[in-house]
């Protein structure tokens, strides 16, 4: 592990792969600062650049057409290893496969910013007003990676382009809430360094302002490790009690 390397002299130039579907998921901030500081001449450059986690509003049902809300077969076993190997049942982050770009109901805004050679967070809070662009159904938020190598590249786009970062549907109401366009929904959403001090635990709360004055709200917790089991109406579904 980088953070228990020590070498002289210092690098120039630090690689590093340990972005995740949310960003910062697998410890980039953290990890990235440290080898910043103790590791790397200052003025270093390191590769990635930035690293964005973007959101939109959605209805996870309008991501999967024509397909029922399950785990694909193809993952259970995955899933069953991540459940034995924790030693509990958790409510897993959800991956959803080539979501259709017209499911989603807002546009994609930035929660989550690592600048890897700048100002480099390892906690951080954002506000947003996802303003609803079309008529439909929001249960919750779409998000993906957006991943600049170096500063003048076009940045990788998780939704747009094929790669190896999932888009991860983060449920906040347990019923599907009416929207239109002209309402808004306000997500707060913050990375705090887990107890391992490396990962991060993801807190969401919505607050969705409707046309008719009224406010409902939702929330998540999506810890690293150590999360609750059916804390949501989804994962009751994908997980029945029987
Ligand atoms: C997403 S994988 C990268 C895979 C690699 N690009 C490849 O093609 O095989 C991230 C890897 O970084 C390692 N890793 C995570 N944090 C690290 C750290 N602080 N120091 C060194 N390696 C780390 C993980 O163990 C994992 O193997």
């Amino acid at each position: 592990m980088s953070t228990s390397l020590r070498f002289a002299p210092r690098a120039d130039v630090c690689v590093a792969e340990v972005i995740g579907s949310l960003a910062g998921a697998e410890g980039a901030a953290a990890v990235l600062a440290d080898a910043r500081t103790r590791l790397m001449e200052p003025g270093g450059l390191v590769i990635p650049h930035r690293a964005v986690t973007l959101a939109a509003a959605v209805r996870l049902s309008d991501l999967l057409p024509d397909q029922p809300v399950a785990f694909a077969e193809s993952a259970l076993h995955y899933l069953r290893d991540i459940l034995d190997w924790h030693g509990r049942p958790f409510d897993v982050r959800l991956r959803v496969e080539n979501p259709p770009a017209d499911a989603l109901l807002s546009e994609g805004a930035p929660v989550e910013v690592l600048d890897f050679n700048g100002d480099l967070q390892t906690q951080q809070c954002t506000t947003t007003g996802l303003a609803i662009t079309r008529p439909g159904l929001v249960d919750g938020v779409l998000t993906w990676l957006n991943l600049w190598c170096l500063p003048d590249d076009e940045p990788l786009d998780a939704l747009r382009m094929k790669t190896n970062w999932a888009t991860i549907y983060l449920p906040l109401f347990d019923s599907p809430m009416p929207v239109e366009p002209g309402d808004v929904l306000e997500l707060t959403f913050a990375a705090a360094l887990s107890d391992d001090r490396v990962h991060p635990d993801y807190q969401l709360q919505a607050v969705l302002h409707t046309a008719d004055g009224r406010q409902h709200r939702g929330s998540l917790v999506s810890p690293h490790h150590g999360g609750a089991f059916r804390s949501h109406a989804i994962y009751r579904e994908l997980f029945p009690a029987d």
